[in-house]
């Protein structure tokens, strides 16, 4: 806690802060009042000028917990991972240190202070067990790629410190969000960005997809930032949280909006090698519990997202002509 003209601000301290979720969830906790810090491999343009960065991997044991007991945080949200599911089949074993190792690393700081910090953790829709239809907090987990059964495995120690140690740990599993900054290896960015570089070139052009038949639940990421913070003000630890639009669209619909914002005539191609090893057909959120006991709901629609992205990508190409 950090008293600021007499008002005692709580601080945030968030591990991945550089990466796409950061700079939102930066955003959302400094405009509600928090004092942030955050931390990464390497300072990104997305750490906010507001927020005070420490550098550190957390696979380094003993950096994380001289980070977490140097700074005092009140909250720490854990964002840093091998985020992409595609990553995660070419590096099965990174997957797991980073994404399971680096959370006992944080867990183990935190229960060394005298105050022991709250602490969320960031799961995913894909611990899930695919299903044909919308997926609760209910639906067994059982992952089906590197990538989910680390978070899997992240949340099982996460119940475990909680009911062993008494920790305070909140823990979500958000379904796919995207919005202006997320890494263009994601389908979205990938779809905007070509599709804007197609326009900007003023000649018909070609778009290289993957499977277009899967149906997807996506967000605005912004959406999900608000659902974090008020998971974490309502001291519902102990319990999980789905966070989804509730709406799933294949990407064969979403490309065709985005090609619709497109003058140019576009060809589709799609290439087998970017196909994953396994791809479920169906993601849906069920997301009646964060909206019946916290009043959360989408305020975004992701039509809207994926035009602002297309627009960001235009400028970002008329400016590099
Ligand atoms: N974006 C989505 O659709 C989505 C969906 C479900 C869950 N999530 C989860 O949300 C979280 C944030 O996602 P994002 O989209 O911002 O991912 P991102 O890849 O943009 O950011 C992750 C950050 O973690 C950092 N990191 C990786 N290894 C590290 C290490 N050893 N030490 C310190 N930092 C390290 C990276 O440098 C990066 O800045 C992740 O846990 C991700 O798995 C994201």
């Amino acid at each position: 806690m950090i008293e600021s003209n007499g008002l005692f601000m709580k601080k945030v301290l968030i591990f991945g802060a550089g990466g796409f979720v950061g700079k939102y969830l930066s955003e959302e906790m400094i405009n509600h009042g928090y004092v942030v810090e955050g931390s990464d491999m390497q300072k990104t343009d997305n750490i906010l000028d507001a927020v005070g960065f420490f550098p550190c991997n957390i696979l380094d044991t003993e950096k994380v917990a001289a980070l977490i007991q140097e700074r005092q945080p009140d909250y720490i949200v854990n964002l840093a991972a091998i985020s992409s599911v595609g990553a995660s089949w070419n590096m099965p074993a990174m997957t797991m240190s980073v994404n399971v190792v680096g959370a006992l690393n944080i867990l183990e700081a935190a229960k060394k202070l005298q105050k022991m910090p709250e602490i969320m953790f960031i799961g995913s829709s894909e611990e899930y067990v695919p299903s044909s239809s919308a997926t609760s907090e209910d639906t067994e987990l059982n992952a089906n790629n590197p990538y989910g059964i680390s978070k899997m495995t992240q949340e099982k120690f996460a119940e475990m410190y909680r009911q062993r140690y008494g920790m305070r740990i909140y823990y979500v599993r958000p379904f796919n969000h995207t919005g202006i900054g997320q890494r263009d290896s994601f389908v979205l960015p990938s779809f905007c960005r070509q599709a804007a570089e197609i326009e900007s070139s003023g000649k018909p052009g070609t778009i290289h997809v993957g499977n277009l038949e899967a149906k997807r639940d996506f967000s605005d990421v912004r959406d999900i930032v608000r659902a974090y913070r008020l998971i974490l003000e309502s001291g519902n630890y102990g319990t999980v949280y789905n966070v989804g639009s509730g709406k799933a669209y294949s990407l064969k619909d979403i490309l065709n909006h985005i090609i619709a914002f497109n003058n140019q005539k576009i060809d589709v191609v799609v290439d087998e090698d970017k196909y994953r090893p396994i791809d479920t057909p169906l993601v849906l959120c069920d997301y009646h519990k964060i909206k019946s006991e916290l009043g959360w709901e989408p305020q975004y629609s992701i039509f809207d997202t994926l035009k602002e992205m297309y627009q960001y990508y235009l400028q970002q190409s008329k400016k590099n002509k």
